[in-house]
């Protein structure tokens, strides 16, 4: 028997265990077998995890068809549209909750079910230290909307249609019509946003089964796969095969490359960066940029192509896309399935009427990866793009003026404001919304064209910040500044109408400003007032203890300097 209560007294502790395992009808025997934790985020709010009860009764079946026992527990659950400010102010709860109930409790291996943007990040972080034998399952996307013959996808659709609201193209009857079937089905976010690039980044990563990321939630096929799931923890429990096995730097480099080739979720580049740093595997920007250079986007998907996690799953999925990348893989990786990365893909193949889906390395829809990351004095510590997401071509080599919002209030307070001075070469710029100053770095960095330029047929801006921006959206949108302005970042010096240079070619970001000039402000500069209610609880710890976005956003106390890592 492991982690008992402690009460001074193992033997005691281990009897008065028992009297109480006794529930559900489990006697002695039973327990001497594999204990798998089924770690349920089953929610009603967050609405990307309301449907996976079928899922967990799978996994239960699969756990003991292969001779384990399964147990499943409630951890933490947040969704994208139903957590204020923003769920990444919650991810590092996910993981501190994640890791310290399959550290406390008396299981010997986990399921994790992830879905929505956070949870699978924070799940990855937390098992990756509790580092007990640990898989990955998600709920699945959504099947595609449609809307008069159009397909329609969350989010990339939500945000397209509100701005030609706003821009006063479509009514408010068409809007509400097209609302109606935005998120038709259960399951995540269909296009390749920040929940699609997880699941597959986690393929590639070793830690979920092939195949499972791109099953839309509401098929057969799902459940299948959570049953096998449920098999294979089992096996992990028998061969002792622990997270810190699988998450090599080698595997993460996978994970890397499968996101430059899906044109995936920037998100992704704090998560990656915040699960290897669990493992003491030092990711770096330029380990991104490194891998960008040489890896095309092959896969043809929203929204940096035309398709959904629908035509992937019908393209063969993230094996398929695998199969096409195996050069720039490192194959030898052992993965969930006890095998290497390179055996897993054995029969994997692009179906041939989905080609336009899953494109081949001679023929991408964007030469580079789907990441750049940008340098200059604007950003010392580096900033990312998705330069395959820029609307306007004529924006990726650019020089214009400072418009500078304060805060994410000064912001909302004043960028519709008629009186804004502001044109279509303006570059937005926004300050204080990075991991400590928002805090919790939410995904405001689309910063609103204003709507009088909406109007004058203007779709894209160069916009510039310290906060993150939904996988699903677009635009020329430079995030993640850091180091940010909260903590005395050159972003938070910029100043109304000065001139900022972004080449994205030459990976460029620079403020036009002369350095002695910026060396005086910079000894002027003082932190903004810190809100009242951010100075206790979690939002203070947040605020106390998050790293900068080149760091992954985790809490420093939470690296493993400060806790060993044991088999
Ligand atoms: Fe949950 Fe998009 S809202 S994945």
């Amino acid at each position: 028997m492991s982690n008992v209560t402690s009460y001074g007294d193992k033997g005691f502790s281990e009897f008065i265990r028992m009297a109480f395992q006794r529930h559900l009808g489990y006697d002695e025997q039973d327990f001497s077998k594999p204990i798998i934790g089924i770690a349920n985020t089953y929610s009603e709010i967050n609405r990307c995890h309301s449907h996976i009860k079928p899922m967990v009764e799978a996994i239960k079946k699969g756990v003991i068809m292969n001779g384990g026992i399964p147990l499943e527990f409630p951890t933490i659950s947040v969704g994208e549209m139903f957590t204020s400010p923003t769920t990444m102010l919650y991810r590092n709860l996910v993981a501190i909750d994640t890791e310290e109930m399959i550290s406390a409790q008396p299981i010997d291996g986990v399921v994790l079910i992830g879905g929505c943007d956070k949870m699978a990040p924070g799940q990855l972080m937390g098992a990756a230290s509790a580092n007990k034998p640990a898989i990955l399952f998600t709920g699945g996307p959504m099947n595609n909307g449609e809307y008069k013959g159009r397909t329609l996808g969350a989010c990339s659709d939500c945000r397209y249609f509100w701005q030609e609201y706003k821009a006063g193209t479509i009514e408010e009857q068409e809007l509400n019509e097209i609302n109606a079937q935005l998120a038709p089905t259960a399951g995540h976010c269909m296009v390749m946003g920040s929940a699609s690039t997880i699941a597959a980044c986690s393929e590639a990563l070793g830690m979920m089964l092939p195949g499972a990321a791109a099953v839309p939630a509401t098929m057969n096929e799902r459940l299948r796969l959570a049953k096998e799931t449920g098999s294979q923890a089992v096996t992990l429990v028998q061969k002792n095969l622990t997270p810190s096995k699988i998450m090599t730097q080698n595997a993460f480099e996978n994970a890397i490359t499968t996101l430059m080739a899906i044109g995936g979720s920037t998100n992704a580049v704090i998560h990656l960066i915040a699960i290897a740093r669990r493992l003491n595997i030092h990711l770096t920007l330029d380990d991104f940029e490194r891998i960008a250079e040489i890896t095309p986007i092959i896969g043809n998907l929203r929204p940096a192509g035309e398709y959904q996690m629908q035509e992937l799953y019908y393209a063969g999925g993230i094996p398929a896309l695998l199969s096409e990348l195996s050069t720039l893989l490192h194959g030898d990786e052992l993965t969930v399935t006890n095998h290497s990365l390179k055996e897993n893909l054995k029969s994997a193949f692009v179906r041939k009427e989905y080609r336009h889906v899953i494109r081949s390395m001679n023929d991408p829809i964007y030469s580079r990866g789907g990441i750049r990351v940008l340098k200059g004095n604007l950003v010392p510590s580096g900033a990312i793009i998705k330069p395959k997401s820029i609307l306007n071509p004529a924006l990726s080599n650019h020089t214009g003026k400072a418009v500078v919002f304060k805060s994410l209030e000064d912001m909302e307070e004043r960028v519709q404001d008629p009186n804004l001075v502001v044109d279509e070469n303006s570059v937005l710029v926004l300050q204080n919304a990075g991991p400590k100053g928002a805090p919790g770095m939410p995904e405001a960095g689309m910063i609103p064209i204003p709507n009088k330029l909406l109007k004058q047929g203007v779709r894209d801006m160069v916009r510039i910040s310290d906060c993150r921006m939904s996988g699903t959206a677009s635009g020329t949108v430079v995030l993640h500044a850091a180091p940010e302005a909260a903590v005395g970042g050159n972003i938070g010096l910029v100043k109304d109408d000065d001139l900022i240079h972004i080449d994205i070619e030459k990976g460029l970001l620079e403020l036009l400003v002369d350095d002695n000039e910026l060396k005086e402000r910079k000894e002027r500069w003082v932190e903004l007032p810190v809100a009242k209610e951010h100075l206790r609880g979690f939002k203070k710890l947040y605020r106390d203890h998050v790293l900068q976005a080149s760091e992954g956003c985790d809490f420093d106390f939470l690296l493993p300097e400060t806790k060993g890592l044991e088999d």
